[in-house]
Order: structure tokens, then sequence, then C-alpha cells
């Protein structure tokens, strides 16, 4: 067992990226319009955020402390068919129908789920709702309609909102509930912090002080996930038994420092970028943007591949501008990147992501 892990008492490493409904922490006003959305009948939700925000945690956190009939499915179907195994799953079979191998199709799969269901609930969450298609839509769309007593809550990237409205206006029409998460604030940031360390068997924030851990907010901007990565980063690279704000470097943004600009090394160290900065951007800069706002880290060939910009000569040609772009895009703020063994990665800075979630 690691050494400091002993140290700390911990029993394990506490910053892993693991879902454990037992772990959240803050968004009170987003749940409690999640849980007002499903206690007053409401039928369809939708849950919003960046990537790392904590949609699908919100969503598992729902799962495991409801007590009516609930389903959580990870990603959309990719024919309506399937909703019949999704919710014949759910219920378990009675005899007869096991012996008679009874099944509802699509079409009377409503009536099915209404009997089974009763005068209790059923709480539908589908995550990743941005990558569902139009006809899987529309099915959804007669399934709620017709399932008497269904509450769904669809959680995606912020760019379900304009999806569901372009593919789909009559269900955009039937959405009642907007739910977005941001970041969470200070407190539950250090919240988050806390629960973690003293589920693996450590004590408080121990071995953050109040100052690294206030630092480690400021860096993060509060997304959970960079939260996360950040401790972790901390805890494997700090070798003192208290880690304090110094500690806590700057953020990877302004974490460019020693860039080398036609010969001497200047340090550098932008200035976060301002929405009209982000809405002035050339059209190749702002479809990576774009890109990366629907992503986590991405490498540039896979940049390169998904945005299948048809202007250049070949794919060698690709890559090396589409490397020169996000090299000016961190200079100036809008994008990090991380050495992963000998490639780097890119993803937003957290100050991008904000501004992106708030249009
Ligand atoms: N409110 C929270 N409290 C505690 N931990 C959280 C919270 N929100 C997120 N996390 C943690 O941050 C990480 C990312 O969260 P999660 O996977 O839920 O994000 P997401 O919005 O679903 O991201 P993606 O769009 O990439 O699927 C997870 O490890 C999760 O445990
Ligand atoms: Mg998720």
């Amino acid at each position: 067992m690691n050494e400091k892990f002993k140290k700390w008492n911990w029993n394990s490493n506490p910053f892993v990226l693991k879902i454990d409904p037992k772990l959240f922490t803050g968004y009170e006003e987003q749940l409690k319009a999640a849980l007002d959305h499903i206690d007053n009948g409401h039928k369809i939700a939708l849950l919003t955020g960046a990537t790392g925000s904590g949609k699908t945690s919100m969503l598992k956190w729902i799962e495991f402390n409801t007590r009516e009939h609930v389903l959580y499915v990870s990603k959309p179907p990719v024919s309506p068919e399937v909703f019949v195994d999704i919710f014949t799953d759910l219920f378990h079979p009675t005899l007869i129908e096991k012996i008679f191998r009874i099944k509802p199709n699509l079409h009377n799969l409503p009536q099915y789920v209404n009997k089974k269901v009763k005068t209790g609930k059923l709480i539908f969450l589908l995550d990743e709702a941005h990558e569902t298609d139009k006809n899987v839509l529309e099915w959804l769309r007669v399934l709620i309609d017709q399932i008497e007593s269904v509450s769904v809550i669809m959680a995606g990237l912020p760019n379900l909102e304009q999806n569901v409205r372009d593919k789909l206006e009559t269900l955009d029409q039937r959405i009642t509930t907007r739910i977005s998460l941001q970041a969470l604030d200070k407190s539950s940031t250090k919240d988050l912090i806390k629960k973690r360390i003293e589920a693996v068997g450590g004590s408080g924030i121990i071995p953050f002080t109040e100052q690294a851990v206030d630092r480690i907010f400021e860096n993060t901007g509060g997304f959970p996930r960079e939260v996360l990565k950040k401790c972790n980063r901390l805890i494997n690279t700090v070798e003192k038994d208290e880690i304090d704000f110094s500690d806590v470097q700057e953020h990877r943004e302004v974490e460019v420092s020693n860039v080398r600009v036609d010969g001497p090394i200047v340090t550098f160290s932008p200035k976060p970028p301002s929405k009209e900065q982000l809405t002035n951007l050339p059209y190749k800069q702002k479809k990576i943007i774009e890109l990366l706002g629907r992503s986590d880290w991405l490498t540039p060939g896979s940049i390169v591949e998904q945005l299948e910009f048809k202007s250049y000569k070949s794919d060698s040609h690709a890559a090396r501008s589409i490397n020169n772009i996000l090299h000016r895009l961190m200079l100036d703020g809008f994008v990090q990147r991380e050495a992963r063994g000998k490639a780097f990665m890119y993803a937003l800075t957290s100050k991008i992501k904000t501004i992106m979630v708030e249009n």
C-alpha cells in the first residue's frame, strides 16, 4: 500500500473518478428542482451541463434515493425497439408472461407499463441524451405521452437544448423543467474533497490546508471532475505532509510558462478571455472550441478527424494547422493542454467552460 495513504490513514485513493451517490455534494437548488419535477408528476425535464459538471452523478443520486420504480439508462437506445427491452427488464415478468413468452411491442408498451406501475410512479432517467436520434426521440415522446405516471429527466451536454429544439419541436414544447449544472460553489467544493477523504478513512481535508482548498477552487472553477483530477495530481506529486496553497500551482491554463516565442524564452500568463473574444473567434477556432465543449480531453489527431475541414491539401497539412491553432488558443487562454505520454491532449479552460455554459 502507498506509504502516503498509510500516513493519512486512507484505505484507498479518494480522488479516483468514480461515481458514488453517497459522495454527492452541493447543487442543492438543482437537485430540488429535479425532485420537485418528479413530486409534481411533471413529464419532461432537461438537465444540461459541460462534461464533468456532474450530470451522471445527479441522475445516480436520484436513482439511489427514490423509492419509486426508477430506471437509469446510461445512453439513449440506438433504435426505438430497444425501449421494449429497457422497460420489460425493469419489471420482473410474471410466471404466465414467462411461460407464454408474452412481451409487449412498441405499440402496446405504454399499456404494459401502465399496468405494471399501477398507482405508483415511474422515473425514467436518460443520460447522454444529446446523442439521441430523431426517430428515437419521436418514440420517446409517444411513450411519455401515453405512460400515465412517468417523469423523465434527460441529461446531456449543453447542446442538448438546441438538439431537441431542432430535431423535435413537439418534444421541446413538453419540457417543463430546465436545469443547468454549472460548477460547485466554494463551500461545496470543500465538501466534495472532505467527503471523499473521510470516505476512505481520512480526517477532514488533511493533507490540504484551507488555503490550498480555496486555491483548488479558484483554479478549477469548481468543476467537479477538474477538482478531483487536481487533488489527485497534488497528492501524487507533493512530497510534504501538508499541501499548502503554494503547492497548488497556478492552474494549467496559466501554467504555460517558458513558452518559446521567436527565440528567447518568455514567461507567459494569459488573461482569461472574455465572452466577446469567444464570440469573435474565427470560424476554425470556434469549431475547435465547440468540439472541445462537447468532449473532454482530445488529441490534435482526433480533432482533425472529427472536424474534417475540407480546405487542407493533405492530412499532414491539416494536422500542422490544427496544432498551430491549438497553440494559439492555449496562449490566449481558451484551451489548456496536458502531456499524456508522448502526445499532448487539449481541453477547454474552466473559464471558457463557464462562459459556454452561461450562454
Ligand atoms: N455534485 C458532486 N458531488 C461530488 N462529486 C461530484 C459531483 N458532481 C460530479 N462529481 C464527480 O465528478 C466526476 C464527474 O462527474 P460526472 O461523471 O457526473 O459528470 P458528467 O456531467 O456526467 O460528465 P460527462 O458529460 O462527461 O458524462 C465524477 O467522478 C463524480 O463523482
Ligand atoms: Mg455523464
